[in-house]
């Protein structure tokens, strides 16, 4: 007879409230300058409707139907500075962008720290792009010696590709490069929306996802599995972008599908929002109402991070939750148990466990709350590898047995489930369900 350990599940709660950093700046209303072109006012119209009625998918469709290629990148040129692109195609694209920093750069910190940190199989799944965006010669050279130097079998065996672009002949590069920017955030996010939309444009034939990493973080060890385990787990149910850390930037993955999509968008909004807010925007657009974080930042940044790049890509300071601390909850499921174990174990912070016999597909768990309460991080351990997804459900039934609404949180990865839930409001009693795909 086969056991299914259903060790405990573990949902943490708190009262501490966390930003979500859109709805803050929804009230702020995005001043985009006023020559918009007709396809920015779209696009502004359908995040409107967005946010007012979240749930319809309708005004999807002319956003997907802008696809892709920005006139602009009619004008990019990309030369090979080291290495070749992979003859296969790839399951991830690891892509980083670099120009010249005053305060030093360090891109090769983060190639040894990506290297090191992955092991050879990992490597064989994977292709690292890298873009040398700054247009000085002599920088240029410098730069490539030094990777060449630091990285020649990664170069040799196509997993490490180092390519530079420009926008020769294009009508636009004075309106890139040439706006007035009222603060120095202002510049560097033009620069590194441009920097990124032409990495991208690029790595769109190089794999099947794509990872955005800038040129300052440490990555830890098995990071690439990480993702992977991850993204097969999601691989059957939509997403736009999971978030690998809480970096703003670096750690989100995007599907190569959404790239071209998504370069446009940045050149169309290349002037005004912050990157991290247009990602926001991007990922709303294509209706991903709430962000997929994974409650383990594999990225961080190396610790010399300047104070300028601080104050113009905030980092959310990682709330250290502790220990979980489930509040009062009663717990409904339809699993068949053997012994006289009460679904209660299964939620109840000690060492008694739920042990179940095998669940069949459509069984659940669902754990209801008693009072009101804000989640901010729900964690589920199965202690097996079976398949599961864990809602989150809204709009207390009267019967008690359940909610109306559910809003899927994610799948089991491995077994498991850890992630933070950025919620807009204060729910009232709510449920988490775990429903089994087994
Ligand atoms: C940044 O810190 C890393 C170690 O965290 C160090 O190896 C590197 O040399 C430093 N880079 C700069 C530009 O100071
Ligand atoms: C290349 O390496 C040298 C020696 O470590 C260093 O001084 C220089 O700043 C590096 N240049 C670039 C562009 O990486
Ligand atoms: C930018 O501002 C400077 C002075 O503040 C001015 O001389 C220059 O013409 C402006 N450039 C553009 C492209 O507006
Ligand atoms: C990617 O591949 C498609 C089809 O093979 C091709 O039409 C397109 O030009 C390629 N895009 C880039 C950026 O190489």
């Amino acid at each position: 007879m086969h056991h299914c350990l259903w060790k405990y599940i573990i949902v943490a709660l708190s009262f501490i409230f966390l930003s979500f950093f859109l709805q803050e700046n929804n009230e702020e209303h995005l001043e985009y300058s006023l020559s918009l072109e007709e396809e920015k006012k779209k696009i502004l119209w359908q995040l409107d409707q967005e946010r007012i009625r979240f749930e319809s998918k309708n005004h999807l469709d002319t956003f997907k139907e802008m696809q892709g290629n920005s006139p602009l990148l009619h004008h990019a040129n990309y030369k090979f500075l080291a290495g070749a692109p992979p003859q296969e195609k790839k399951l991830l694209t690891v892509g980083i962008s670099s120009v010249w920093n005053p305060h030093g750069s360090s891109l090769l910190d983060t190639l040894q720290s990506l290297f090191q940190a992955s092991a050879e199989p990992e490597l064989n799944c994977i292709v690292v792009l890298v873009h040398l965006s700054d247009p000085d010669p002599e920088w240029l050279s410098q730069a490539v010696a030094n990777i060449s130097g630091l990285f020649k079998p990664h170069i040799e065996a196509q997993k490490l590709l180092v390519i530079h672009s420009c926008l020769s002949g294009s009508p636009f590069p004075r309106d890139l490069n040439n706006v007035n920017h009222s603060s120095p955030c202002e510049a560097r996010y033009s620069r590194q929306k441009v920097d990124y939309a032409l990495l991208m444009n690029f790595a769109i034939n190089l794999s099947e996802y794509f990872l955005m990493l800038e040129d300052n973080v440490h990555c830890t060890p098995k990071f690439i599995s990480t993702i992977y385990w991850a993204l097969s787990a999601w691989k059957e149910l939509p997403w736009v972008i999971p978030e690998f850390s809480s970096l703003s930037f670096s750690g989100k993955v995007f599907h190569t599908s959404d790239l071209s999509r998504l370069t446009s968008f940045f050149l169309l909004f290349h002037k005004d929002t912050p990157t991290h807010l247009l990602l926001s925007e991007f990922r709303l657009l294509l209706a991903q109402n709430t962000p997929i974080r994974f409650s383990s930042s594999v990225f961080y940044h190396m610790d010399n991070y300047s104070v300028l790049e601080d104050t113009c890509f905030p980092v959310e300071k990682e709330k250290i939750l502790g220990e979980p601390d489930n509040p009062v909850a009663s717990v409904l499921t339809d699993v068949m148990t053997t012994s006289n174990i009460i679904p209660q174990y299964a939620y109840t912070l000690n060492k008694e466990f739920y042990s179940t016999l095998d669940p069949i597909r459509g069984n659940y768990l669902t754990v209801i709350m008693e009072r009101p309460q804000k989640v901010i991080q729900i964690e589920v351990l199965t202690g097996s590898d079976k398949q599961g997804q864990v809602e989150l459900g809204y709009d207390l039934l009267e019967n008690s047995n359940g909610c109306a609404r559910y809003s899927l949180l994610g799948p089991l990865v491995e077994g498991n489930l850890d992630q933070r839930y950025f919620m807009k409001k204060i729910l009232w009693r709510s449920c988490i369900v775990y429903d089994c795909w087994c």
